[in-house]
């Protein structure tokens, strides 16, 4: 079977990745082939292709979720079959057409839940999760960046848990982050002082979706001594006081949002579809840091 993948021979800016076309081997033990409807565009995958982050060797591959059918479904197992319609994290990429992924990643995609949406969540589902089970028990959280993929989930998550949550983004999306249930705050100069008078005791927790200084700086001045401060950023901060916090893949916790998302209970954001053929542009766009929810590439039949 044919596959369509992205992929990049070079290190740069959105130019540097191409379309092309592969021949799938034989199907392996444990895997299903998927053919994609919609794959979310994270961050991370920007900034592999600009060579900030370097986890693989070059020519590099992207995606890391997905939503599609299956296609085809290997030996004896008997949870799914052809024609399934399944979501989740991916194999070695799902940027592609074509995908083979390890049956035990799968989990079925409800039905009144729309392909650009399901191809979106598994990596900010299983991120926000992580982070809430990381930080537990907290009655108050601070969100550097809470207008993204990340924090649009665990705000929600969070005040379900009837944990107070206060969330930093730009003046357009502080809408955005009240509708999610956050007392919202715009970043920029004055950070602090504004955090201090919408929140006057200190914060048990915070968690940084951005990794800059003045997002640092704050959390060290509003979250109380002992209070965990992590970021998922990935970036190096001026304080080890910040603790590095990463996505721990698991199909459960994925399953947890899903049905939250399908029952009405979590409100999700899909604000940028692109064509797969328009990746590069799909790519220059989050590499500006402001997504409001997700970005995501279809993919036609
Ligand atoms: N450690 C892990 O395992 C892991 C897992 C997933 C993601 N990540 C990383 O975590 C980061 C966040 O991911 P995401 O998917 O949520 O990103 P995203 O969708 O791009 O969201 C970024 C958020 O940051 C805000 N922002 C931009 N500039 C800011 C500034 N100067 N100060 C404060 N907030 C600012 C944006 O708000 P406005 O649009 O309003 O400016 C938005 O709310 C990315 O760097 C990603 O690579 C790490």
């Amino acid at each position: 079977m044919n596959t369509t993948i992205l992929l990049a021979h070079a290190y740069g800016q959105s130019h540097v990745l191409e379309l092309e076309q592969h021949i799938l081997p034989k199907l392996a033990k444990s895997m299903a082939r998927i053919q994609v409807k919609a794959s979310g565009i994270n961050p991370i995958d920007a900034r592999r292709m600009t060579g900030e982050l370097k986890h693989a060797a070059l020519p590099q591959t992207f995606g890391t979720e997905f939503a599609g059918v299956i296609a085809e479904v290997e030996g004896n197992q008997t949870q799914w079959k052809v024609g399934d319609e399944v979501l989740s994290s991916g194999g070695a990429f799902t940027h592609a057409t074509v995908i083979d992924v390890p049956v035990e990643n799968l989990i079925q995609k409800p039905s009144n839940i729309n392909w650009a949406t399901a191809g979106t969540l598994a990596g900010v589902s299983q991120t926000a999760m992580t982070i809430l089970n990381e930080m537990d028990p907290a009655q108050s959280l601070l969100i550097h960046g809470g207008s993204g993929g990340v924090g649009s989930i665990l705000i929600q998550l969070a005040v379900n848990k009837g944990i107070h949550v206060v969330a930093t983004a730009s003046a357009k999306n502080q809408e955005h982050l009240q509708q999610l249930g956050a007392k919202a705050v715009v970043y920029g100069d004055g950070l602090t002082e504004r955090l201090e008078a919408i929140h006057p005791e200190k914060f048990d927790v915070s968690i940084d979706m951005v990794g800059n200084e003045e997002a640092t700086q704050a959390s060290l001045k509003t979250v109380k001594s002992g209070g965990f401060m992590g970021t998922i950023a990935g970036r190096k901060l001026s304080s080890n006081k910040i603790k590095p916090v990463w996505v721990k893949r698991n199909p459960a916790n994925l399953k947890y949002v899903v049905n939250g998302i399908a029952e009405g209970k979590i409100k999700w954001v899909v604000s940028r579809e692109y064509p797969f053929e328009q990746a590069q542009q799909a790519y220059a766009d989050i590499l500006d840091g402001h997504t409001k929810g997700k970005s995501v590439l279809i993919f036609n039949d």
